[in-house]
């Protein structure tokens, strides 16, 4: 059982579909983390803190920590954190992990996020991060999700950094590629099967993958972050860790 360290206020709630919303709570001023690592945040249930690891989705230079959560009908929290409210708050303990951090890749030119469902959380700090535009000359954020609406999140997020005022400069440097599984949408299909027939490539007219330059960091379910995971290792890329920096690194999206 993950300890609660913090009682963080709930400052804001927005729910975006039946299965998705986000919060913003108040930061401690002694949690300091990596853009793209997670936590354990949660709610007391029957006197005791029921914990589930969440990506911090603010970038680390935010002063509030948002959270881009599931709702899961039956889910022992998230049955229960979908109904939070602003003033009341919620359970963090207080070390940050991860291994979705941009320290274990090496330096590259185009750096490619990604992500389905959920898995936009992390990313969503990192395109946050003025460091993530120091680093790589070209940023692509992928996005997949079952259906339309659920992509609203990562596309508020992509036209707000214009206007963010640590951020905005380096709009340019993103590029934002949505699909959608389930329904009608102009880019239909899985990032998997996108990658692999060459038509993510072609619709954003760039060159394919290559190891020497790129660098791919993977958020999904445990499925999708091993179908991607095989894509980019038969191009000959391998995964970084912090002390032994690689071109891909990879997390799973938290569900529960
Ligand atoms: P699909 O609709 O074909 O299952 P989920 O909500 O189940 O995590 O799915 C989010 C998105 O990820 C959906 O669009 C889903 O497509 C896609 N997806 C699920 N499994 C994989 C996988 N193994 N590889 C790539 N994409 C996947």
């Amino acid at each position: 059982m993950a300890k609660a360290d913090h009682e963080l206020e709930v400052l804001s709630v927005k729910h975006y579909t039946d299965r998705l919303f986000k919060f913003r709570v108040t930061r401690p001023r002694t949690f300091r983390f990596a853009s793209g690592q997670f936590v354990m945040i949660g709610l007391e249930v029957d006197g005791k803190p029921l914990m589930r690891a969440y990506s911090m989705a603010s970038p680390s230079w935010d002063e509030e920590l948002e959270f881009f959560s599931i709702k899961v009908p039956n889910g022992p929290l998230t049955s229960r954190l979908q109904h939070i409210k602003v003033g009341e708050s919620i359970l963090m303990s207080a070390r940050p992990v991860g291994s979705l951090v941009i320290n274990s890749l090496k330096p590259g030119k185009r750096l490619f996020l990604v992500s389905t469902g959920t898995g936009i959380a992390p990313f969503a700090s990192i395109i946050r991060d003025p460091e993530t535009y120091e680093r790589f000359a070209e940023v692509y954020l992928t996005h997949t999700c079952r259906e339309v609406a659920e992509l609203t999140y990562g596309k508020e997020l992509v036209k707000e950094l214009t206007e963010d005022p640590l951020c905005g400069e380096f709009a340019s440097q993103l590029t934002h590629y949505t699909s959608v599984t389930r329904e009608d949408y102009p880019f239909k299909g899985r990032i998997t099967h996108l990658m692999e027939n060459g038509k993510f490539f072609e619709d954003l007219n760039i060159p394919p993958l290559d190891a020497e330059n790129d660098r791919v960091m993977i958020c999904g379910s445990i499925e999708m972050n091993a179908d991607v995971q095989a894509i980019v290792e038969k191009n000959g890329f391998a995964e970084g860790t912090q002390r032994e920096k690689g071109e891909y690194v990879l997390e799973r999206a938290f569900v529960g």
